[in-house]
């Protein structure tokens, strides 16, 4: 798939933007600050129905007004599908071919994307949280069922939570079972699936890593859930007393953490920069491969401000690797590697929310 048109409204820097895009390289190219990044998140709002780098997705409207729109067209094998996603101080909607969408969830599969930006790069080193997130937006792309079955565990798991704060007062704890029978169901469907789908990335993104890292490194990527599938129920009952104690669930897949090990070594504690940096790059990468496996397409590819970050060899293997992707780079300079992929669609110049296609590459 690829985008053929993007509008912006009121959207962070932009007052009005309308751009086409080519099925191939483009570059958003400019110095810091002038909306580069803006655009990236744009999309990503569409394809996940949140921003990748806050939270609070109020602060995308532009300031001094009420709401922000992004507006996509987009190409696929057999036919065309338009996004309109609608931002306003108090919500967040989304129309899909002009009909309303019930749940954003519905968004998950309509627009596939793998992002890979500098806070990637931290994947390795940062909190469980982040790996989690990882984790919950490959899935949700590609399989609806898993994300109908975290969002439900998301939905239970606070009520449980809220509960415990509740009996803690009144020193009833006889409803516990009932959320507990609950939490089960879903989280066996959030495991399993977490299960199989690591699998897979290991199997992937192993190869991918042998062939970055010259067949010196075995890369192994180790799914580490709080408690398996088979002893939720078990395991529930034991840490009962210390969830009534601290008012909170302590186990379960809000917990869950990856491992990677490079022949045999946990990367995280020991490994160099450079080996964190090649283990993410293969890890975006078997994202592409799966993603692509799973919808019958390829997926976008964003790529924000990262070419610098990686050297010649890893830059070079990144475009080795997604041919035939549509790829939005972000950039202040245009590096060596894109040049030597001749494959470039379109260029921007981006000053000051101004988006300038240059024709002459
Ligand atoms: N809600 C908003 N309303 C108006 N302008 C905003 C809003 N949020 C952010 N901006 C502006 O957007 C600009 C930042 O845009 P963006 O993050 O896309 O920059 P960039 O070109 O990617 O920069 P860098 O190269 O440093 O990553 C800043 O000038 C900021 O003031
Ligand atoms: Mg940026």
């Amino acid at each position: 798939m690829y985008i053929k048109e993007l509008s912006l409204q009121d959207f962070r820097s932009y007052e009005q933007l309308d751009i086409t895009l080519a099925n191939g390289i483009n570059i958003f190219k400019g110095d810091n600050a002038q909306g580069k990044t803006n655009i990236l998140e744009s999309i990503y709002l569409c394809a996940t129905a949140r921003s990748h780098r806050t939270h609070k997705e109020k602060e995308i409207i532009r300031w001094d007004k009420d709401c922000a729109h992004v507006k996509l067209r987009i190409k696929k094998k057999h036919i065309e599908d338009t996004i309109d996603f609608h931002l306003s101080q108090k919500s967040k909607s989304a129309l899909i071919n002009k009909m309303p969408i019930g749940k954003l969830g519905e968004l998950f599969g309509c627009l596939n994307i793998v992002m890979f930006s500098p806070e990637d790069l931290q994947l390795i080193k940062n909190s469980p949280k982040e790996r989690r997130r990882f984790l919950d937006i490959e899935l949700c792309q590609i399989d609806k069922l898993y994300y109908y079955a975290l969002r439900q565990y998301s939905k239970v798991l606070k009520q449980r939570n809220l509960a415990l704060k509740e009996f803690f007062k009144q020193k009833d704890y006889s409803m516990l079972d009932v959320w507990d029978m609950q939490l089960e169901e879903y989280a066996n469907t959030v495991i399993t699936k977490r299960v199989a789908f690591i699998e897979e990335l290991n199997q992937i993104a192993k190869e991918i890593h042998a062939d970055i890292s010259g067949k010196k490194e075995e890369l192994e990527i180790i799914y580490m859930p709080s408690v398996d599938a088979e002893s939720f129920r078990e395991k529930m009952l034991k840490y009962r007393e210390k969830d009534i104690l601290y008012q909170t669930t302590s186990i379960g897949p809000h917990r869950d953490d990856l491992k990677f090990l490079i022949n045999g070594m946990d990367v995280k504690t020991y490994g160099s920069q450079g080996q964190q940096r090649t283990v993410v790059l293969a890890m975006k990468l078997a994202e592409l491969k799966i993603m692509k496996k799973y919808i019958g397409e390829e997926p976008i590819l964003l790529l924000d401000d990262v070419l610098s970050e990686l050297d010649e060899k890893r830059q070079t293997d990144l475009f080795k690797y997604t041919e035939n992707t549509q790829t939005l780079i972000t950039c202040t300079g245009i590096e060596q590697s894109v040049w030597n992929t001749q494959k470039i669609g379109k260029l921007y110049n981006v000053t000051k929310g101004i988006v300038k296609p240059q024709n002459n590459i």
